[in-house]
């Protein structure tokens, strides 16, 4: 991609940053965005309602991304909250076999909430990693006609791994279990197809550029009409500002499953999202992995298919934790995950990102 990477993120220079997959690296703008609304909070002059607008064009960003309708996405706090707010449509449930779907090392927030059905009759199936890999038969093998749903991430965040989303998709639509997929390690990195995805997730302070604390949920919408809200207020309501009651009624779109929303995350969310959807969904893929392939023709191993890799790429090391704090003093930002080294590389990371690496593992 041809970004000016010093104008939209000066911080880029201050060493190499490769833990996108923890948060993003603050853009310019977003950073500028927030100075104002500290500077104007401060001085009581922090106008909301411009935020509540603002997060209006967070919620078209984000659906344009994923080439759906801003009605179809909702606006919760977090991925727990997504991954929440679908758990809670499914009944108790007597019926012998029913059963849920979840890879045994997938991220907590989209873990826990599907556990918890274990409370209202549902087995938990979890799906065991090979090394990492989750093949489409690990997920075959425990699908069947009770599966209500299978909930993975699209992208593993200590991996990496991409999982076979078509294979997954033949899948559910076979069995009829809903499809439901956390693109927190996606979003914004991988263009991502809901066609036959029942319901989705991704946090914002990571591919898309933002700060922690609005997520993102999409329900396609024949689904959407039978689910009911968990944590409704004055945001999930039909009409934009009804504070009070009596006579309140939810909004008819995806909003109604949205959460009272933050006011400064979408000043920054909004600078992040207009970047990713400048320089283009495609581009960004393609660069990501051409960095990850560099990464690979420099010796580092890659253990995944190719359809199966992501931005994310981990390695072996003898002391994962040692090596980062050794990365540390090279100025090299990454994180240590499951005993490896997890690196992550996103638009604003170059070859010499890549070659500074290799020197500091060598
Ligand atoms: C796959 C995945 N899901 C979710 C999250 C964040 O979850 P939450 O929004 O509940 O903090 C992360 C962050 O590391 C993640 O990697």
């Amino acid at each position: 991609v041809t970004i000016d990477v010093a104008d939209l993120f000066p911080g880029a220079a201050d060493g190499v940053y490769l833990n996108t997959a923890s948060m993003a690296l603050g853009s310019r703008q977003g950073v500028d965005a927030i100075n104002r609304a500290v500077d104007q909070w401060s001085r009581g002059r922090f106008d909301w309602s411009k935020a509540e607008v603002v997060a209006e064009e967070v919620r078209s960003l984000v659906a344009s991304l994923l080439r759906v309708d801003a009605n179809d996405i909702a606006q919760v706090s977090g991925v727990s909250a997504g991954a929440a707010t679908v758990a809670a449509q499914l009944p108790s449930t007597t019926a012998s076999g029913a059963n849920v779907v979840v890879p045994a090392r997938d991220y907590a927030s989209n873990f826990l909430p599907w556990m918890l059905l274990e409370d209202r009759g549902y087995e938990l199936r979890a799906v065991e990693d090979v090394s990492g890999e989750l093949s489409t038969d690990a997920f075959a093998k425990v699908i069947d006609s009770h599966t209500a749903l299978v909930a993975t991430s699209l992208v593993q965040s200590f991996s990496g791994f991409r999982v076979d989303l078509d294979g997954l998709k033949q899948l559910t639509r076979d069995s009829g279990a809903w499809l439901v997929l956390d693109v927190s390690q996606a979003l914004g990195a991988i263009d991502i197809d809901v066609n036959g995805v029942d319901a989705l997730f991704g946090c914002g302070h990571k591919w898309t550029l933002g700060m922690r604390g609005i997520a993102h949920l999409y329900v396609r919408p024949s689904l959407r009409d039978s689910f009911s809200p968990i944590v409704p207020g004055w945001n999930a309501t039909a009409d934009p500002m009804p504070f009070y009651g009596p006579s309140l009624s939810l909004s008819e779109s995806a909003s109604k499953l949205d959460a009272s929303r933050p006011w400064f995350n979408p000043l920054v969310d909004v600078e992040g999202l207009r970047i990713i959807t400048d320089v283009g969904i495609r581009d960004i893929e393609v660069h990501n992995m051409a960095l990850v392939d560099e990464l690979e023709s420099r010796g580092v191993s890659i253990p995944f298919p190719r359809a199966n890799r992501s931005s994310i790429v981990s390695f072996d090391v003898p002391d994962s934790d040692a090596t980062i704090k050794g990365f540390e003093r090279d100025n090299i930002i990454a994180s240590a995950r499951a005993g490896k080294v997890r690196i992550s590389m996103h638009l604003y990371n170059t070859v010499e990102d890549v070659d500074r690496l290799v020197a500091a593992i060598a």
